[in-house]
């Protein structure tokens, strides 16, 4: 925490209270309010933390003006382009690119954590088959707690860092198996002489039936995809998991309520329900119909995949993913792909029309990405586990973070009232 030099004054009637404005390395300055209501009997009020910091942070900074995005400094193009998903992992987990030595011994450790207990697939035949992925990923990383109680004690920093590695290395081979099981096909096992992005593809894709050959675009275009869903400052589900950890709950249970919060389709689920708009809008003609729908209050309809809290600028990762989606159709040959062709169209019109760029209305992370996905295979209903799994690491770090924060706290907001006052019970025979 930066020093106190800078102080604000809030005054109430004839009372003014001081309070101390605190400086980070970058982004706005924040103006401490812990003992306001203390002083001043009086809550903040901010429902949606539209003006809220909850924490310190040092792992990822975002300026939604200029549309930048870095992870520990590193702006998250270039680690698009020059890293990889395991690598951004060490990153975000332990603050700083490795070295050789600390990349193998790191990839290593993941790599031997990719199994899950046995007897954990028995859970899955619990569920019905038609049973959306994600459901079946809140329920099976909750039970984790139940199969890996070595590492559930957050006292202890060796068992925190077992936990990482385990939801780091077990994530891609719970949601391959959500998917396995949701189509009837037997799960695949994880192998350890593949890179993590063909690991997760394998276990999607191959069948006991023939051999499976990785497409290392697929794999590259994968691992891009992980890198840019990694972590994002202190969004819903993040705040969901770290409103979790504060209580002192296990880092299983943490990350399965972060799984459930990034469902939604305001949050990571907007990922499956662009795709589904763009389907449903089907040709470029239909397009004004559909931002007019947008752009009308009474109607609920919003553009899935447009629009940010902190982004008022274009998402760095839309960009990314943009590009990405050209190139992968590309290679992979597949020609004018009609989605592709109404969502570009889609971009360009919204952004010709004074609504979407008077509200500083932008593509988001979720806008293209399920472009990517469809055209490497997987159904809609696998976008947002997908995302799960690399944001998984977001999580983690972040937990990580708050876990050794000697200020930590169980978080606790309050509320402004707005129900009944005091009055008496009123027997039954008397109403
Ligand atoms: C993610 O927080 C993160 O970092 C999230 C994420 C991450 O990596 O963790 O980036 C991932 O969740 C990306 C966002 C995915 N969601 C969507 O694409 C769903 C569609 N977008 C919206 O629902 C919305 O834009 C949100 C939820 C993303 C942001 O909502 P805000 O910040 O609360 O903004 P708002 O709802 O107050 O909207 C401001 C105005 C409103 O109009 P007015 O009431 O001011 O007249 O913009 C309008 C909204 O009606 N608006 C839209 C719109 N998004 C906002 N109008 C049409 N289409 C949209 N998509």
């Amino acid at each position: 925490m930066a020093d106190k030099s800078k102080t604000a004054t809030l005054t109430i009637g004839s009372e003014s209270y001081d309070l101390p404005i605190y400086s980070g390395t970058a982004g706005p300055d924040v103006v401490d309010i812990r003992k306001l209501y203390a002083q001043a009997g009086v809550f903040t009020y901010d429902p949606g933390f539209t003006s809220t910091a909850s924490c310190d942070s040092t792992i990822t900074f975002i300026d939604g003006d200029k549309g930048e995005l870095l992870h520990r400094g590193y702006p998250i193009d270039q680690l698009a382009e020059k890293s990889h998903f395991l690598e951004v992992c060490y990153v975000l987990l332990y603050g700083d690119l490795p070295s050789p030595a600390q990349l193998e011994d790191f990839e290593s450790r993941v790599t031997n954590h990719t199994m899950i207990h046995e007897q954990m697939m028995y859970l899955f035949r619990g569920y019905r088959r038609d049973a959306h992925p994600m459901a079946i990923m809140v329920g099976v990383v909750g039970a984790m707690s139940a199969f890996y109680h070595d590492s559930t004690d957050i006292s202890d920093p060796w068992q925190r860092e077992v936990a990482s590695i385990r939801m780091i290395a077990k994530m891609p081979t719970i949601a391959a198996m959500a998917y396995k099981y949701s189509i009837g096909q037997p799960f695949v096992y994880p192998r350890n002489d593949i890179d993590y992005a063909s690991n997760f593809l394998r276990m999607c894709f191959a069948v006991p039936a023939e051999d499976y050959e990785v497409n290392p675009i697929l794999s590259r275009a994968m691992d891009r995809i992980f890198t840019l869903h990694a972590d994002h400052e202190q969004n819903a589900s993040t705040s969901t998991v770290r409103l979790a950890s504060s209580s002192g709950a296990n880092p299983f249970a943490c990350i399965a309520a972060g799984i459930a919060c990034l469902w939604g389709p305001a949050h990571g689920g907007a990922n499956q329900a662009c795709l589904e708009m763009l389907r449903e809008i089907g040709t470029p003609d239909k397009i004004p119909e559909y931002i007019a729908r947008a752009k009308d209050k009474d109607d609920p309809f919003r553009l899935m995949g447009f629009g940010h809290r902190v982004y008022k600028n274009f998402d760095p990762r839309a960009r990314v993913m943009k590009q990405s989606a050209d190139e992968v159709l590309d290679l992979l040959g597949v020609e004018n792909n009609p989605t592709l062709q109404v969502a570009k169209e889609l971009e360009k019109q919204a952004l010709a029309d004074d609504y979407f760029t008077d509200k500083k209305l932008f593509p988001n992370v979720d806008f293209y990405s399920g472009i990517i996905l469809e055209a490497m295979g997987f159904p809609t209903s696998m976008f947002t586990p997908i995302f799960a799994v690399s944001r998984t690491i977001g999580w983690i770090s972040q937990w990580k973070e708050m876990i050794a924060d000697p200020q930590l706290k169980i978080g606790r907001p309050r509320q402004l009232y707005q129900g009944a006052t005091k009055r008496d019970y009123v027997d039954i025979e008397n109403r």
